[in-house]
C-alpha cells in the first residue's frame, strides 16, 4: 500500500464520528458556580450516576462523561436523561454495554440532575448544536 493511502485512510478513521467519539477514561471538567437546583442535582448525580458516569460527569471506566459533546442539549434533549433514568440505555455511542433503568431516581432528582448537567455543560463550552446524525 502506498503512503499516501495509508495516510488518507487513518486521517479518515480517526475523523469517523465513531471512534473520534470513543473514549475510555475521564475529562477534564469544571464545574463552575451552579444555581440552587443544580447544586442539589449535583449532590443526587454523584451519588446516584457518579459511579458510570463520574464525579461530576467527568467519566469512568464503566460510563461515558456525559460533560461531552455528544450530550449537548441538540442531541440529547431533557428528555433524553429522563427516558435513560426510566427505561434504560441499549448502548449506541459507546462501548461500555448497557445502562440499566435507575428506578432509584425519581422526578424531582431529575429536574436537577438535568439542571447540573446542563450548567456544567455550559461552564465547559458545550453548547446546543443542531442533531446532524
Ligand atoms: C451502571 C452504570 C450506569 C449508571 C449507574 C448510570 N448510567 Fe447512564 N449510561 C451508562 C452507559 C454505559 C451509557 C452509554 C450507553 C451508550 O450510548 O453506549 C449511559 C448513557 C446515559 C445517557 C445518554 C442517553 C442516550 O439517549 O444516549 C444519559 C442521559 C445517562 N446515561 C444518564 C444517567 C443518569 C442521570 C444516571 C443517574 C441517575 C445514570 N445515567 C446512571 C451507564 C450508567
Amino acid at each position: 500500500m502506498n503512503k499516501f493511502v495509508l495516510l488518507a485512510l487513518l486521517s479518515s478513521l480517526s475523523a469517523s464520528p465513531v471512534w473520534a467519539g470513543h473514549f475510555n477514561g475521564h475529562v477534564d471538567v469544571k464545574v463552575g458556580t451552579l444555581s440552587s437546583r443544580a447544586a442539589a442535582g449535583q449532590k443526587v448525580f454523584n451519588q446516584k450516576c457518579g459511579s458510570c458516569h463520574g464525579l461530576n460527569g467527568e467519566g469512568t471506566l464503566a460510563g461515558p462523561p456525559l460533560i461531552h459533546d455528544i450530550y449537548n442539549p441538540g442531541h440529547h434533549d431533557n428528555g433524553s436523561f429522563s427516558r435513560a433514568v426510566t427505561k434504560g440505555v441499549q448502548q449506541h455511542h459507546w462501548t461500555y454495554g448497557n445502562m440499566l433503568a435507575q428506578p432509584n431516581v425519581g422526578f424531582s432528582d431529575m429536574t436537577g440532575i438535568v439542571s447540573f448537567i446542563r450548567e456544567v455543560q455550559k461552564h465547559n463550552g458545550i453548547v446546543k448544536k443542531a442533531h446532524r446524525m
